[in-house]
């Protein structure tokens, strides 16, 4: 089994090559070439083979891991054994649901964020949320020592007699920690810092990510704990690291938020496990995050009602509709080109929407500037916001407000048609909730107003009569 393979690698970015090389292919740096010590290609899996991580509680020793190695028959994939999977509940309602219900046991969740966004404080607050309930917690930190973390837990009132903590960045010894441990949660801070002994690259490059990922996903699923992974991102917003990561684990969830401001999102940008795009509204206090449970009362509030150029949209995030209130401001262009700027929104389809209206509405927008910005720091991607785009232009162009009690939803097209959009129900049902009684809405989903007799449900096929209905 014992396989020698000696070979060279960029100390830089982690490319691996048989022969040395003076200039790395992978990130062009020059001399980086160094050669790999001998590879234990048996080591790994001898260690594993004597490892308790192989005789969970329950199972009869050694047999995990051999099956493992020497494969198992297929079985049924619907048979006897059909087991329902048991969510850790994180006692917190906001996090299971961007979750898809809890947390799935031996699944690997990435949780990428700006730094000081709250990333720690985030994780600190779920483990010990597990710690009290359902299972033992583990908790790694290769940024933070103990101190450090235990002043945090004491700032936001932690008290936990399950949650490990471990300042250790070496996968060898994390593995003896869950040995001991056998945590149902693990949690590592930061991917970035974790280092595989068997590569002899830095931390943090990309060799690195990958193998410590890879490692700590099959450990994952070998003995059932469920892991987070922090990982950084970097300026322009993409987690740190490869691509290949996002796709190595089960859910990616971004932690989003202005950091003037105390609002913060988390989004599950990808999720085997339940929806994407469903998120989750923190704000954040001197006690920690706090979940908000009505977030369109958040967005909503303090807003000022009758004034030109601001409209109440419904957007779906996930699952849930969630109420915004979009403003427009438009101005006379002093100099040069007309300036357009969103805050969001999606820059080219308000683009797109200030030359329908030019075109199909006859709102003369070419010499003017414009400004859109969606209030409360959420960014709603969803072409159901157009139509209220379209109105908080008009708005302010005519300088005639939009009646503070009406909701609006719908698709632009380029003939200024306004498209059907998805879970009108939904996000009427919200609406209401919220104590709006008006609605305009694609003619194509008038079809639901037959429901709401108390309700005052405006269909309209086109901007110009969006435009005549509500200005
Ligand atoms: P942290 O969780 O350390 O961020 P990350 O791990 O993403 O880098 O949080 C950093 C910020 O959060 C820091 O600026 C202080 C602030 N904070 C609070 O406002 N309240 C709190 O209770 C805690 C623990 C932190
Ligand atoms: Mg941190």
């Amino acid at each position: 089994m014992e396989r020698e393979r000696v070979s060279f690698f960029c100390s830089e970015c982690g490319y691996e090559s048989g022969k040395w090389l003076g200039r790395c292919p992978g990130c062009g740096g020059w001399n980086t070439f160094r050669e790999a010590p001998v590879k234990r290609a048996g080591s790994r899996a001898r260690s594993r083979a004597g490892s308790p991580l192989g005789a969970a509680p329950g199972a009869v020793p050694g047999t995990r891991i051999a099956s493992l190695t020497a494969g198992h028959p297929p079985e049924l994939l619907l048979g006897a054994a059909l087991t329902q999977v048991e969510r850790l509940l994180t006692h917190s309602g906001e996090m299971d649901r961007v979750l898809g219900g809890g947390i799935v046991p031996g699944s690997v969740i990435l949780l990428g964020g700006d730094p000081g966004i709250g990333k720690s404080t985030l994780l600190l607050q779920l483990a010990a949320a597990v710690g009290n309930g359902p299972g033992m917690v583990l908790y790694v930190s290769g940024e933070e020592s103990r101190q450090q973390v235990q002043m945090r837990a004491g700032r936001l009132g932690i008290s936990c007699d399950h949650l490990y903590f471990s300042s250790d960045a070496d996968l060898d010894r994390i593995q003896s920690a869950l040995e001991s441990v056998a945590p149902a949660l693990v949690i590592i801070d930061s991917i970035q810092t974790m280092s595989h002994p068997d590569l002899p690259m830095l931390p943090g490059s990309i060799g690195q990510l990958r193998e410590c990922t890879a490692e700590l996903v099959r450990l994952a699923k070998l003995t059932n704990f469920s892991c987070f992974l922090i990982g950084h991102v970097t300026k322009e917003g993409a987690l740190a690291g490869p691509r290949v990561l996002e796709h190595m684990v089960d859910t990616v969830l971004s932690f989003e938020g202005d950091s003037h401001q105390n609002l913060r999102l988390l989004r599950a940008v990808k999720n085997r496990f339940g929806a994407t795009n469903e998120i989750a509204v923190f704000t954040m206090g001197e006690r920690g995050l706090e979940e908000v449970t009505n977030p369109s009362a958040l967005f909503l509030d303090g807003r000022a009602v009758d004034i030109p150029g601001s409209v109440v949209v419904s957007a779906l995030e996930g699952t849930r509709p969630v109420l915004v209130e979009v403003q427009a401001l438009v101005c006379p262009t002093v100099f040069g080109a007309p300036r357009r700027a969103t805050t969001g929104v999606d820059y080219n389809r308000v683009v797109l929407t200030a030359a329908v209206l030019e075109k199909r509405a006859g709102i003369n927008l070419a010499n003017q500037d414009i400004y859109v910005s969606v209030v409360g720091g959420l960014r709603v991607v969803e072409p159901a916001v157009d139509l209220g785009v379209a109105l908080a232009l008009a708005s302010n162009f005519r300088n005639i407000p939009v009646d503070a009690g009406t909701v609006v939803m719908g698709e632009i097209g380029l003939t200024g048609e306004v498209r059907a959009v998805g879970q009108v129900e939904q996000r009427i049902r919200e609406a209401v909730r919220m104590g709006f009684r008006r609605f305009i809405i694609p003619e194509r989903n008038l079809d639901v107003s037959s429901r709401y007799p108390d309700l005052e449900v405006i269909g309209v096929k086109t901007v110009r009569e969006a435009l005549d209905r509500s200005l």
